[in-house]
């Protein structure tokens, strides 16, 4: 892999290290290591908080050498902070990465990507099923610094190998399952092109439902605000990956400012210890509620890859070992079916987030797709009438209760 030359910080990354070894035989139980990694090597079961943004040195010529230092440096929170390093350890260790690197937010860690990576001149394949604010960056900033971005069907074999052939194509990014259709992306396509750059948003998965990695993609991205985080506490992002390609994302990232907090990195390595526990529940209730809605015949559709029905419910089978958390459905009626219906819920709650303890209805059309041009918006498939959930800890009988009342009252 050729990392890009053009950020000349090479006197700051050449004496990364590599993550410790985070056990003599760490467990191949990704549950059992949630809780095991990030802990550093002290005995306290709780990972310590270093809130300090700075470090004193002991003159000029220590001054220097932790500003030559990399990622070993003790200096300035934005170059490295223990808390984050912790967290970072933790991801690469449940992604099955060599190393980790997290940034303030989803969004950071994928601009900071694309910026790290591209070049005006340079092209990105992007799928066209992304989350609504990847779509709005790569459809507009992106496009406005030079670098020129082809938007693939996801579900159509072969889409990004195709469309990833032009000599400046530097990256391609998938996300799957994708926000909000569920749409999926063939992990092993994906990972078998050469960009050279392959990333996937694997935020709705988790690393307990799919490793990108495994099928030889470059970066796995997350917001681990999301089910990583998993209690709506830590607005954070965070890529996985080889550690020289971490090592140059790393020098660009100290420029670009999108350092992630201590406090969240606290947060975040606390929600891991149970993300096994999490997403087993999470992931069982999601199927067993999408199974409900699709027999229902109360939504024009339901959308879950879990489902036998689904068109890729083989592929789902195939690279993921649990479905994730998250299902669509569709109403006939559009958006003011959608408003009756979220009016009616009492349990269920509206907000934009996902992943967390608390089941959420969103209506991406207009909030977390909303300002796209309409025809990126119907791509991304996020209807007038679809409504995403993110299905939380709730017992599933007073979820299907909830849904079902709401249904009636809205109906009449
Ligand atoms: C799939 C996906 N990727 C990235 C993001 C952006 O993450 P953040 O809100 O942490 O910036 C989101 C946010 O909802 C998302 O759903």
């Amino acid at each position: 892999m050729t990392i890009p030359t053009g950020t000349d910080t090479s006197q700051n990354y050449a004496n990364c290290v590599s993550l410790p070894p985070h056990g003599s035989s760490p467990s191949p139980h990704r549950d059992t290591r949630a809780v095991t990694s990030g802990r550093g090597s002290h005995r306290a079961l709780t990972a310590d908080l270093s809130p300090s943004t700075t470090w004193s040195s002991e003159g000029l010529d220590d001054t220097h050498r932790q500003a030559v230092a990399g990622r070993r440096s003790k200096m300035y929170s934005r170059y490295t902070n223990p808390t984050v390093r912790l967290f970072e350890e933790a991801v690469a260790d449940l992604e099955g990465a060599e190393d980790a690197l997290a940034f303030g937010s989803g969004m950071g860690a994928l601009a900071t990507v694309v910026y790290a990576l591209c070049s005006p001149g340079d092209h990105i394949v992007a799928q066209q099923q992304l989350y609504g604010g990847s779509l709005a960056f790569l459809a507009g900033p992106v496009q406005r610094m030079g670098i020129s971005v082809t938007f693939v069907d996801a579900t159509e074999p072969g889409a990004f190998t195709r469309a990833a052939t032009t000599p400046r194509t530097m990256l391609v990014i998938a996300e799957t399952p994708a926000n909000p259709s569920l749409a999926l992306a063939d992990l092993d396509e994906v990972g078998s092109i050469g960009a050279p750059f392959t990333v996937v948003d694997s935020t709705f998965a988790t690393p307990m439902c799919q490793q990108p990695l495994r099928h030889g993609v470059n970066i796995s991205l997350h917001s681990a605000t999301k089910g990583i985080g998993g209690h709506n506490d830590a607005l954070l992002g965070v890529i996985a990956a080889e550690s020289d390609l971490i090592d140059a994302i790393w020098a660009y990232s100290v420029l670009h400012g999108a350092a992630a907090s201590p406090y969240d990195a606290h947060n975040a390595l606390r929600g891991i210890r149970t993300l096994g526990v999490r997403q087993e529940r999470q992931c069982a209730s999601s199927l067993a509620l999408a199974e409900w809605c699709a027999q229902s015949g109360r939504f024009s559709a339901a959308h879950h890859h879990g489902l036998a029905s689904h068109p890729q419910h083989a592929l789902a089978a195939r690279q993921m070992s649990m479905f994730g958390s998250m299902l669509a459905v569709e109403l006939e009626g559009g958006e003011d079916a959608c408003r009756r219906f979220i009016d009616a819920l009492e349990l269920v709650r509206p907000a934009t987030s996902l992943g967390g303890p608390e089941t959420l209805v969103c209506h991406p059309a207009s909030s977390t797709h909303f300002g796209l041009d309409p025809e990126t918006l119907s791509n991304s498939a996020a209807a007038p009438g679809l409504l995403r959930l993110s299905v939380g800890l709730e017992h599933i009988t007073d979820l299907i209760d909830d849904i079902s009342r709401a249904l009636d009252k809205s109906a009449t």
